[in-house]
């Protein structure tokens, strides 16, 4: 691969559009707070290693502010209409239409993703905008039959409180929207922690939404803290003024959340690690399979929680499947992520290459054969490797772990029987799907005993799902659900309400209490 260059005459005017400086504060709470003793990060692009610009970081201090005038924020925004509020993010969403090339360019430059995919990013937090603009009319509550006479029971949604957010380094952008465009409807207010690894993104995002805040006289309900897991995001889930935390990251990280916030009696939604596979029958439309299976696979890098890593092929068509698969990988543009032409970017930093290489080291010697990639790309600064295809076997260990890279365990199945068990035996259950034209093998799949992960596809990939459903998965993968869907009942209070407008006081139950 010769090596990439960036354009730095196009990189600076994306920064300037986006209000981004060569240092930046990655502190918000109403207003910017840009200390001089802060501890500073430098954003480092993966696609040649070149410093893109730097960030200070939140101290306890700069925490504890954002906290309060979270809380402040909130008290007055659970009090404005939920259509008033749908109003402020419809705005936003327009901001973002407006905004969409450039904020795909920067997540583009800093989280080395295909430009398409990268605005395809944007594009997903405008879809959740205009949901959560629809959902702001629809925060639907029941009514329910009273046992008692001149009672009636209902079920109303309140406001939760501030909503802590705290995201990944792979989708930078839209997983925040995800949660906080719902939450924002909902009446809550936001604080946010994104990955160091791409805090230009959130400062970017941060600032364009604040610009209309602004302008619509809002309360300041979006604060970002830059900050480290350890000090910030610890103080995020031991912090009871923080009644939910939305995490996205690995399952390792996702138990520690998990107890920490437990322990408090707070709320999660847990993203957590993915295994996804997909299987591909032998009546399956092969055109379809192949590109499904290769953007599963090859998307984000092999960097999304949906992506592919295992295919589970019929004996029937597993050797013409498999040639076609190969011939895919060789023939992929890898490298410049800028580059309207490449498909596979690089991966985020040096750590998750020898994660990549470590993993395919341990395949080969547990008995998997690399069919095609693997390989570590020479280049001056850039982390790009060569997808790799691995042929698997039941006794291998590698493939039941999550590894963020593109590799893809390949394995063979005679019955649908064997491909479900194969399906669900890893601990994770994010996302599945299967390529078929068989009605009987589709309704096994779809059935009681069928795929267990929480996304399942029906002739269409494991990755890229939209966000009108509601996005999460099952065992390890930590049982969230955010977007789409009634999700947004997560980010409220369900308060069952007792009305009594007769002129006696019955009991429930026929209890008696004569006073
Ligand atoms: C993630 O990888 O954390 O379904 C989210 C998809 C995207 C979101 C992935 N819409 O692949």
């Amino acid at each position: 691969m010769k090596d990439v260059r960036i354009p730095r005459k196009e990189i600076e005017r994306v920064l300037e559009s986006l209000d981004l400086e060569a240092e930046n504060s990655g502190v918000f709470y109403g207003r910017w707070v840009k200390k001089e003793e802060a501890r500073t990060i430098e954003s480092r692009s993966p696609i040649d290693g070149s410093t893109i610009a730097r960030t200070t970081m939140a101290d306890a201090e700069d925490y504890e502010n954002a906290v309060s005038s979270a809380q402040q924020a909130f008290e007055e925004w659970r009090d404005i209409p939920a259509p008033k509020r749908g109003d402020l993010i419809r705005k936003i969403g327009e901001q973002l239409r407006k905004k969409k090339n450039d904020l795909g360019y920067l997540i583009s430059l800093e989280a080395g993703k295909v430009l398409t995919e990268a605005r395809g990013e944007i594009q997903e937090m405008i879809d959740v905008a205009d949901f959560a603009v629809g959902l702001s009319r629809q925060l639907y509550g029941l009514t329910i039959a009273s046992e008692r006479a001149s009672h009636r029971l209902l079920e109303q949604w309140v406001p939760l409180g501030v909503t802590g957010i705290i995201t990944s380094f792979n989708f930078p952008a839209s997983v925040w929207s995800w949660n906080s465009f719902v939450a924002a409807v909902a009446g809550d207010s936001i604080v946010w922690k994104p990955s160091s690894k791409v805090p230009l993104t959130a400062i970017a995002i941060t600032k364009a939404v604040q610009e209309i805040v602004e302008k619509e006289s809002m309360p300041s309900i979006f604060s970002l803290v830059v900050g480290r897991g350890s000090e910030i995001g610890e103080a995020m889930l031991n912090d009871p003024r923080l009644p939910l935390i939305s995490f996205t990251g690995s399952v390792e990280s996702g138990r520690n959340v998990s107890e920490k916030v437990a322990k408090r009696l707070g709320r999660t939604i847990l993203e957590l690690g993915g295994n996804n596979a997909a299987t591909v029958s032998d009546n399956a439309d092969m055109d379809i399979a192949l590109k499904g299976v290769a953007f599963g696979a090859l998307a984000t890098a092999g960097q999304r929680c949906t992506s592919t890593r295992r295919a589970i092929i019929h004996e029937k068509i597993y050797d013409e499947f498999l040639s076609k698969l190969r011939n895919i990988y060789e023939n992929v543009q890898i490298g410049n992520p800028l580059d309207e032409k490449t498909l596979v970017g690089p991966l985020i930093d040096e750590e998750a290459v020898k994660k990549f290489r470590n993993a395919l080291d341990i395949a080969v010697k547990e008995g998997g054969r690399i069919i095609t990639g693997g390989d570590v790309i020479e280049s001056k600064n850039g982390y790009y490797v060569k997808p790799a295809i691995v042929e698997s076997n039941r006794s291998m260990k590698i493939w039941m772990e999550e590894t963020f890279a593109p590799i893809l365990y390949v394995f063979k199945y005679s019955s649908i029987e064997e491909a479900i068990e194969l399906n669900n035996i890893v601990p994770q259950g994010l996302s599945s799907s299967i390529f078929s034209t068989s009605i009987h093998d589709i309704g096994e799949f779809l059935s009681g005993h069928g795929s267990d992960t929480g996304l399942v596809n029906v002739n269409t990939g494991t990755a890229g799902a939209e966000i009108g459903g509601a996005f999460g998965g099952e065992k390890d993968t930590g049982g969230g659900r955010e977007s789409g869907s009634d999700a947004w009942k997560n980010y409220m209070k369900r308060q069952t309400v007792t009305l009594n407008y007769g002129k006696t006081l019955p009991l429930a139950q026929d209890v008696e209490f004569k006073i």
